[in-house]
């Protein structure tokens, strides 16, 4: 997720009609999108070897809610994704991957379609994070998996990010980031069961050198951790 611009938000042109709901994200999306190829490669690449850990076994096929502009959903082979942004589903036009506009609390999909459910950096900006989770639950396959991955508030990157929010940024403003105890306990509290966590992104804010080796488990003032869960109640 890219820290503050100092460029201003170049708008996009709306793809909504109009009384539909205007997303913070749409006047960002050029922005934002345009972070991961810039300043933000060495983070995004990082963030996707984090990602590949957990990729091997996920049965298909995978859903990504919160989608944004698709950069995730391409790079991990992510099948369809949703997101309520237009204009960040604009930018996902050109991308590889199928996105549909819709919100994660309410997901067009009969139940036990996907094996797979991704959740990028995405929780902490949905108003309803236990009716996301409720509706996660309801579309995976028995035996799917969740993959969520959050950058908690207590590592150096939510720091700075809750930080720029207090500041007013349109967009961090709006997140409500976790800490490792709240991620452990919104996962429960959806009625999954964690699995398997994988940290990374240890370097800080302004010192990112290099791709970084994702580690097994929680690593103290990783800036992005990746935990999978099942749905509790399910034989492993
Ligand atoms: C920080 S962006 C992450 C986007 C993408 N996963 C990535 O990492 O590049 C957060 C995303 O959550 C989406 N979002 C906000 N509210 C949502 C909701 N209720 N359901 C699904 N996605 C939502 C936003 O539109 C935005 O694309």
């Amino acid at each position: 997720m890219p820290p503050a611009s100092s460029q201003p938000p170049r708008r996009q042109r709306p793809l909504r009609t109009p009384g539909d709901p205007v997303s913070p994200f749409d006047a960002a999306a050029a922005d934002y999108d345009g972070w991961f190829e810039a300043d933000g490669k060495l983070v995004f690449e990082t963030e996707v070897r984090a990602l590949e850990q957990v990729l091997p076994n996920l049965p298909r096929p995978w859903l990504e809610i919160g989608s944004g502009s698709g950069r995730f959903t391409d790079s991990l082979g992510i099948d369809v994704g949703i997101d309520p942004s237009a204009g960040l589903l604009r930018l996902a036009t050109g991308r590889k991957a199928g996105a549909l506009r819709g919100r994660g609390e309410q997901l067009p999909f009969a139940e036990a379609t996907f094996g797979a459910v991704f959740i990028i950096v995405a929780l902490p900006f949905v108003e309803w994070p236990l009716s996301v989770l409720r509706e996660t639950r309801r579309v995976l396959q028995p035996g799917g998996k969740m993959v969520l991955a959050e950058i908690p508030r207590t590592s150096p990157w939510g720091q700075l990010y809750d930080a720029e929010g207090k500041d007013g940024h349109p967009i961090y403003s709006i997140a409500s980031l976790r800490s490792y105890p709240e991620l452990i306990n919104v996962v429960e509290r959806g009625g999954f069961g964690l699995e398997k966590i994988v940290s990374t992104l240890v370097q800080a804010p302004g010192e990112v050198g290099e791709v970084e080796q994702p580690r097994t488990g929680l690593a103290l003032g990783a800036g992005f951790v990746v935990l999978v869960a099942g749905k509790r109640g399910e034989a492993e």
